[in-house]
């Protein structure tokens, strides 16, 4: 069987294909985070600021220890055991993988896959729906308020109508920022059938955690990543902490000696620098408040954030227009406007003082240039906008 679409170039590249891929992955569309060459990278929602040079240092001693003849140790449990210490549980509660992502894949092919559905409330991190769909999960979409927070009574519908096996909770909510209240998670645990996962890859930006809701008598996990606060995105090592029966299955799904030795290496060293890490998440509580103070006296309506980034959408101009002008100009940002329930959004990442001093200098540009052609779907003047 081909997938030839008459007229359509893809359709017919497709068609001279020898083996298709199963049906719904050649329907996807894949992750797309464009890796532009700007001089100012705020898109990734990365640290601006690198790690300690003290831990690069230690790091680059052990490495030359490394046996490389040997596979690593597989279940990686001297990095368990630290991060374990680090949050104060059980070592045998911790389960390490190559990024976050690596984590949310192996509870969606332990938990989910064909027949299983996988509930998740948009707009949020599109890996969650992206992964649940390659596991063979059904994704079924939650809705939230126009605040952005989870509709709790309407969560709670949703989840008795469809049995989800995995409900992804995103908080800090990557692109909104927002904190999801300790009552929302509460209630979604009472009722939820199967899993429930709380993606803290923001975390240490967050007023409260949902670490504190952890007990072995709950399907409760809560995600968390060395790529952002620790500012290791380069490393791809992230975890997940949940009661010891969940990690049991999850090693028995993950590819035998998955994590490398230098990455087990780089993420025990890390935990020695916490202070610096803290450190580091003050500089950008500073300057996320500069930012937003600054958005809102533009023409763009902002959302509060409790992470290291922001959503804002441009009053009168077109959001495409705006991030188009801002990467021609040096400044990379993410363009989420067309992501469900985001339209005409943009995301930015906090950078340095000097990055996002850049980044607001271009966007006043920005949207001075681009609203004198403005199209969403209203004729501004110049004046009106900004
Ligand atoms: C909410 C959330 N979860 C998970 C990840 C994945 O992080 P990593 O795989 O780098 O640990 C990201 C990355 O942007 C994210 O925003």
């Amino acid at each position: 069987m081909t997938h030839g679409v008459g007229g359509n170039p893809l359709g017919e590249a497709l068609a001279s294909v020898p083996v298709q891929a199963r049906p719904d992955i050649a329907a996807m569309d894949g992750y797309h985070s464009p890796q532009v060459a700007c001089s100012v990278r705020l898109n990734t929602n990365e640290s601006p600021f690198p790690p300690p040079m003290a831990w690069q240092e230690a790091l680059a001693d052990e490495v030359a220890l490394i046996d490389f003849r040997r596979y690593p140790d597989r279940r990686a449990v001297a990095l368990r055991k630290d991060i374990a210490t680090h949050h104060r549980v059980d070592h045998e509660q911790i389960f390490v993988a190559n990024g976050s992502n690596e984590a949310i894949q192996t509870l969606c092919l332990t938990y989910g896959g064909a027949g299983r559905s996988v509930l998740v409330f948009e707009p949020t991190y599109a890996m969650h729906s992206q992964i649940a769909r390659t596991s063979g999960s059904a994704v079924i979409v939650g809705t939230r308020d126009d605040q952005h927070r989870i509709d709790v009574a309407a969560a709670r519908l949703t989840i008795a109508e469809h049995q989800p096996s995995i409900i992804f909770i995103c908080s800090p909510n990557n692109p909104t920022g927002l904190v999801e209240a300790q009552e929302t998670i509460e209630a979604i645990l009472d009722v939820a059938p199967g899993i429930v996962v709380v993606d803290e890859a923001y975390g240490q930006f967050a007023t409260w955690s949902a670490m504190q809701l952890l007990h072995p008598s709950r399907a409760l996990c809560v995600l968390r990543t060395y790529s952002k606060t620790w500012a290791m995105a380069g490393a791809r090592l992230g975890y997940l902490i949940g009661p010891t029966w969940m990690i049991e299955e999850f090693d028995k799904v993950v590819l035998p000696y998955h994590l490398d030795a230098v990455k087990q290496i780089a993420g025990r060293l890390a935990l020695r620098y916490e202070p610096e890490m803290r450190s580091r998440i003050a500089q950008l509580v500073v300057e996320r408040e500069r930012v937003l103070s600054a958005l809102s006296a533009l023409p763009v309506k902002v959302w509060p954030s409790q992470a290291n980034f922001i959503l804002f959408q441009p009053n009168h101009c077109a959001a495409d227009d705006v991030w188009q002008y801002l990467v021609d100009h040096d400044v990379l940002i993410r363009n989420c406007s067309s992501w469900p329930g985001l339209h005409n959004c943009l995301r930015v990442t906090l950078g340095t003082a000097a990055e996002n001093g850049e980044f607001l200098c271009q966007l006043e540009a920005a949207l001075l240039a681009t609203c004198a052609t403005a199209s969403v779907g209203q004729t501004a003047t110049v004046s009106e906008s900004i």
